[in-house]
């Protein structure tokens, strides 16, 4: 059971504030019944939520893919830079969204952010495995002997890297699929090599890419398939 004008703030862009007037005009019904307290507890996988006469989708939460551009912190609020969440869609707006799982500001890609924080838990947790894999452009070349060497789990200073496959596509481009998320982690890996990254893209977690109908700064809901390939 659930206050009212949580649930339905949460599930539309209504602030409390405005639930309360709606609730004041009687233009809240729940099973037929005007509701006259933004107090009231119901159940809203059973109960019918009606907002001036138009029923209301309750999800219990969200999930959503993001094609992150430069320029964007992946936190909730910063003081000086916009964030992932500033991309969400409005209708989110009163859900406490978060990003599962930093990409650097200047890093672009793939990016799921949700309220749900046990998910979010999952699919970071270093005990899952689930693989990130990134196209990396390099500042000078890739060499054939780094593959083992990232495979075999590169030690940096006092820093020990797990197990990463290395794919090298041209003289400076490659993908590099990581199961752990360091800070910075590819731009130290490739420091070792005196390599700077110029670009980094991540597309793709667990066995979701990602999708191609999304633009740079793009972001949507996941289709149910899409978020099982998160984690399958
Ligand atoms: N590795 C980095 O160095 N930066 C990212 O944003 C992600 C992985």
């Amino acid at each position: 059971m659930e206050r009212i004008d949580k649930i339905i703030s949460n599930n539309t862009n209504l602030s409390r504030n405005d639930v309360k007037k709606y609730i004041k005009n009687k233009l809240i019904i729940v099973n037929n019944k005007i509701i006259d307290s933004p107090k009231i507890k119901i159940d809203p996988n059973v109960d019918k939520i009606f907002i001036n006469g138009e029923i209301l989708k309750y999800q219990k939460y969200v999930y959503l893919v993001l094609n992150k551009p430069k320029g964007y912190v992946s936190a909730t609020v910063d003081n000086l830079s916009k964030t992932v969440i500033d991309l969400c869609p409005d209708k989110f707006k009163n859900r406490n969204l978060f990003p599962a799982g930093r990409l650097d500001k200047d890093t672009t890609g793939l990016m799921i952010i949700t309220d749900d924080g046990e998910f979010a838990h999952n699919i970071l947790s270093p005990k899952k495995h689930i693989k990130k894999q990134y196209y990396v452009v390099l500042s000078g070349n890739l060499d054939n002997i780094m593959i083992d060497e990232f495979y075999s789990g590169l030690v940096v200073g006092n820093e020990k890297f797990k197990s990463a496959k290395l794919e090298i596509l041209s003289n400076n481009t490659c993908y590099v699929t990581l199961t752990e998320g360091k800070y910075h982690e590819i731009k130290r890996m490739f420091k070792k090599y005196n390599l700077d990254v110029i670009e980094l893209k991540r597309i793709m977690m667990g066995n979701l890419f990602l999708p191609d109908d999304l633009d740079e700064g793009e972001c949507r809901e996941l289709t149910s398939e899409e978020l099982k390939k998160i984690t399958s």
